[in-house]
């Protein structure tokens, strides 16, 4: 009888003795055991591998959720418009903000209709400024923001043919370029401060 009390009193022990022994740094374990310290290469490998991680997108490709998750978000379920809206993210004109929607990961659009093919690829990271005609106006535009919604032959070539542009917010008005698009299926194109960022509200 004493005995098997003794030994349960020396597992007991053990354990925690493991774990702390486990959840030592390599330079702690090598004063008990004989683990050599990282040379410089496993560092330097170490390091490459952490720069990786931070360079990968920060927003994850909606081929990425679609690997890493099955399931259809929550709105998916609804079946009026009033009820999917009262879901999504909001934008300063108090209109859904699809943007948001999409990172939050409120929605989830399919690759197509019937759910088959390929999602988008990639997200095309270049994004840049339309010079205004004064820094007040410039107007942003983010090709990372458009490619995780469209395919390059959504604008090049018929919208934007590369480097002969004459946007201005006539022609954006009347429906061309940037006006193709917003107001029509993306945000309104009273939401000035959406794209010309530093307009005061
Ligand atoms: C979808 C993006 C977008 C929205 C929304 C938008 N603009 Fe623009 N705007 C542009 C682009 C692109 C240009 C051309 C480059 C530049 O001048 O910044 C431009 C140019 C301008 C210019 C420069 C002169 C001119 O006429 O081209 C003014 C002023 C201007 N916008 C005012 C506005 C106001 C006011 C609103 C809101 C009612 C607005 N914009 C909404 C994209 C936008
Ligand atoms: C929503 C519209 C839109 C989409 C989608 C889009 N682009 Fe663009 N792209 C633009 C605009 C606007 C410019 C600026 C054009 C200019 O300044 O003349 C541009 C410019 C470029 C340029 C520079 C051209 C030059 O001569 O300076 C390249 C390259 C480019 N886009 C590649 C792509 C690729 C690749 C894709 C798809 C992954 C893509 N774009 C998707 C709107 C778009
Ligand atoms: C082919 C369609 C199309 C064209 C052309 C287009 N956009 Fe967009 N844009 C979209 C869609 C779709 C979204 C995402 C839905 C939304 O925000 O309403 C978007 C979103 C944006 C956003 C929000 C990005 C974010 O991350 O919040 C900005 C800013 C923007 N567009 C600026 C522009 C400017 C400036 C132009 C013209 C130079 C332009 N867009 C031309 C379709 C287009």
């Amino acid at each position: 009888m004493g005995g098997k009390g003794f030994s349960t009193v020396k597992y007991l022990l053990l354990v925690p003795a493991l774990f702390l022994l486990t959840s030592c740094s390599d330079k702690a374990l090598s004063l008990f055991f004989d683990i050599p310290p990282p040379t410089a290469e496993e560092k330097a490998a170490a390091a490459v591998e952490a720069q990786k991680v931070s360079e990968s997108p920060v927003f994850p490709t909606p081929t990425a959720v679609a690997q890493t998750q099955q399931e259809r978000p929550v709105i998916d379920s609804v079946t009026t418009w009033e009820q999917a809206q009262e879901m999504l993210p909001k934008d300063a004109l108090d209109e859904a903000d699809w943007m948001a929607a999409l990172h939050d990961g409120t929605i989830r659009p399919r690759a197509s209709i019937d759910g088959d093919g390929d999602p988008q690829v990639a997200v095309f990271r270049w994004d840049f400024y339309f010079p205004g005609p004064d820094p007040s106006l410039d107007a942003y535009f983010p090709h990372s923001s458009h490619t995780e919604w469209l395919g390059c032959e959504s604008c090049h070539p018929k919208v934007f043919r590369y480097r002969e542009l004459e946007v201005t917010m006539d022609r954006i008005f009347e429906g061309e370029y940037c006006g193709t698009c917003h107001g029509v299926v993306a945000f309104a194109l009273e939401n000035c401060t959406r794209c010309h960022t530093a307009m005061e509200e």
